[in-house]
Formats: C-alpha cells, structure tokens, sequence
C-alpha cells in the first residue's frame, strides 16, 4: 500500500519532468532562429518565470530522486531470493544504477552551467558552449541515458495502466526519440554546422 504511493508520487513527479522537457526542448529549437531564440528568453528571463520553473524542477527532481532511493532500499529488502536471469540481454544492475547517477549528474552541471550564462548573451553563450568537443559529447551522453530512463520509466508507466500493446510501446519510442533527438539537434547544429 504505502510502495504503491510512493510509486504514484515518483510518477507524479516523473510526469511533471517530462512536460517540463517537452516544453523546454521545443523552446530550445527556436535558437534555429537567433531572433525568435533571443526574444523567447528575454520573455522567459523577466520577473519570475524562470525562477519558478527552476524551482519547481529542484523539487520535482529531489522528490523524484529521493521516493526511487526508498522504493529501491524496500524492494532490496523484500527479496531475499535473487531473479533467475532468463533475459540474455538484461544490462546490468549496476551499469543502470551508474547511468542513472550520471544522468543526475548530467542535470546538475547542466542547471549550474545555466545560471552561469550571461542572461543577455544567451545565443553567443550556448553557441560557445557547443562549440567545445568535450562539452558536446558530455550532452549527447547524457542525452543518450535520458533516452535509456524515459523509454523505460514510460513503459513502465504503460504497463502500470495495462497498455502493453506493441502500438503503444511503438509511441513511447518514436516520443521519446523526437524528444532527445530535438534536444541533440541545437548542439550538433552548433558543432558541425555553424561557422
Ligand atoms: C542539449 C540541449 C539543451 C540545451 C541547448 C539547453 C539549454 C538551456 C538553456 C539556454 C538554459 C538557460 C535558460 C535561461 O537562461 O533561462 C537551460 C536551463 C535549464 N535546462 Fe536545459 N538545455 C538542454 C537540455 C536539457 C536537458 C536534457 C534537461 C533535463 C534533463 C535540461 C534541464 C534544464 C533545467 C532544469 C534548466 C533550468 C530551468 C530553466 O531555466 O528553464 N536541459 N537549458
């Protein structure tokens, strides 16, 4: 009973982070458009906007983070007797457990880097960013693990709901995929395509 709030909470929370990405990922693609990028910002950079979304993301992910934590530590105790491993292609448990802690990772130094950034420079500052092969590798890693945690989490979510059908794991897929994928391309664009 009390596995099965802490579940729906995380979800909740999961849920909130991803509209979040939906909308920040669409947001970002208007740097296709250095005025348009430039005039978003500027709206989103004035009174408390930003503020409040960072805010609201510093709890949904410390909520997110901390119920995960928990539901592992109850479900660590509750199985006294390991699974049989019939799946060959099952990724390790502690590769999962180190992805997801760069995933964190990844969130943080990308929030901090965030508050960094001359808020008036914004399209000259994440063009810099990019242009740093380092730093556009560490994006696409991260990127590449998010895609790893959503289409699994979203699955999971699905089957929670009793929608196993291969349409709807097809959708989860092809959403999660033109999310990461949307993000991937302001970095690349910046890396191999602009001058
Ligand atoms: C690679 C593509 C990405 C780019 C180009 C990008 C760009 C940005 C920029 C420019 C800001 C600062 C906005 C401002 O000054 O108001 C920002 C903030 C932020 N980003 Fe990203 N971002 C990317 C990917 C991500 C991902 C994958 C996540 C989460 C998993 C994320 C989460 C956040 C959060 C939480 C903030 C702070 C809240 C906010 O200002 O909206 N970003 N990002």
């Amino acid at each position: 009973m009390v596995l099965q709030l802490h579940k729906r909470v995380m979800a909740l929370a999961g849920v909130v982070m991803t509209v979040y990405l939906v909308f920040h990922m669409l947001s970002n693609l208007s740097f296709f458009s250095e005025a348009a990028f430039t005039r978003f910002y500027d709206v989103y950079n004035t009174g408390l906007i930003r503020w409040s979304v960072l805010l609201l993301m510093l709890v949904a992910i410390a909520i997110h983070v901390k119920v995960a934590i928990k539901i592992r530590k109850v479900n660590a105790k509750a199985r006294t007797i390991d699974y049989a491993k019939h799946d060959k292609f099952k990724i390790p448990a502690f590769l999962v457990t180190l992805s997801i802690i760069f995933l964190f990772g990844f969130i943080v130094i990308h929030i901090i880097q965030s508050l960094l950034f001359d808020t008036s420079a914004l399209y000259e500052e994440v063009t810099a960013q990019f242009q740093s092969a380092p730093m556009l590798l560490f994006y696409l890693a991260g990127l590449l693990v998010l895609t790893m945690h959503l289409s699994h989490s979203l699955a999971n979510v699905l089957q929670t709901l009793g929608k196993t059908s291969v349409i709807y794991h097809g959708l989860v897929w092809a959403g999660v995929l033109a999310l990461t994928g949307g993000f991937a391309s302001v970095p690349l664009y910046i890396y191999f395509v602009m001058p």
